[in-house]
């Protein structure tokens, strides 16, 4: 990275923007023009900090940006972090927001789906070799029913996934669960945790080494204004 190219920081677009801008503006950041939320189409801002520029993408796609060095900095749940597992990133930073949970779901045998559960009684971890499953996270999914000894078929999906047992995709679902209530509403119930989330702040190997100074200070400046707002 050169010394004069723009810093930029990738933010994830969505519920988390809300939980992410307090902390941006904490620490003297302020876009321009101001957003706190997805209302505004433009993808890319300048900020009140001369040299730092933000850019708006799919929580998704933040680690993905980083990674590749089009962002330097960033804001990513772990989910993402785990479902890639790039090595030209590293997570210094827990920020302490975006608690929620990656989770496998399966109908809810009390509720309109459960005849899926006593019809395919048969089809559990414990006694088959091999199970389908829609999921946005394939490689978080196998390898999670891999450590049980099942070899887990996915059916990649980018959004809805609790729509999937009802219509026929898969029995069962890997997803994020915060509240629950959009499994309840698809009647669903939650059968294990797989991992516990929060977003972190994320930095690019390569940016970090060249600019050691700049990134580091964003790193110390984030620090502080996390452990200030815990
Ligand atoms: C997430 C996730 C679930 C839902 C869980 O989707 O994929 O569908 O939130 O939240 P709850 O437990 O509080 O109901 P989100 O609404 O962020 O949209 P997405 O499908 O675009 O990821």
């Amino acid at each position: 990275m050169q010394p004069d190219e723009p810093l930029v920081l990738a933010l994830p677009k969505g519920r988390i923007l809300k939980e992410v801008m307090p902390l941006i503006r904490a620490a003297g950041i302020d876009p321009e023009p101001a957003f706190d939320d997805d209302d505004e189409r433009r993808l890319r801002f300048a900020t009140n900090v001369p040299g730092l520029h933000i850019i708006r993408v799919r929580a998704f796609d933040v680690a993905t940006f980083v990674a590749f060095g089009g962002a330097h900095l960033g804001v990513a749940g772990n989910d993402v972090l785990m479902e890639f597992a790039y090595d030209d990133l590293y997570a210094p930073l827990d920020l302490d927001i975006g608690h929620c949970r990656l989770s496998l779901a399966e109908p809810d045998p009390a509720g309109p789906l459960g005849h899926m559960v006593t019809d395919a009684a048969g089809d559990t971890p414990h006694n088959v070799g091999h199970i389908r499953v829609a999921t946005k996270y394939p490689n978080i999914t196998r390898a999670h029913f891999a450590r049980h000894g099942i070899q887990a078929e996915c059916v990649k999906l980018s959004g809805a996934m609790e729509l999937a047992p009802a219509l026929g995709l898969s029995r069962r679902i890997v997803d994020l669960v915060s509240s629950g209530s959009t499994l309840k509403a698809n009647h669903l119930r939650e059968v294990a945790v797989i991992a516990h989330v929060t977003s972190r702040l994320i930095v690019n190997r390569a940016a970090f080494k060249t600019r050691p100074n700049t990134v580091g200070a964003w790193v110390n400046r984030f620090r502080e204004v996390a452990a200030h707002a815990a």
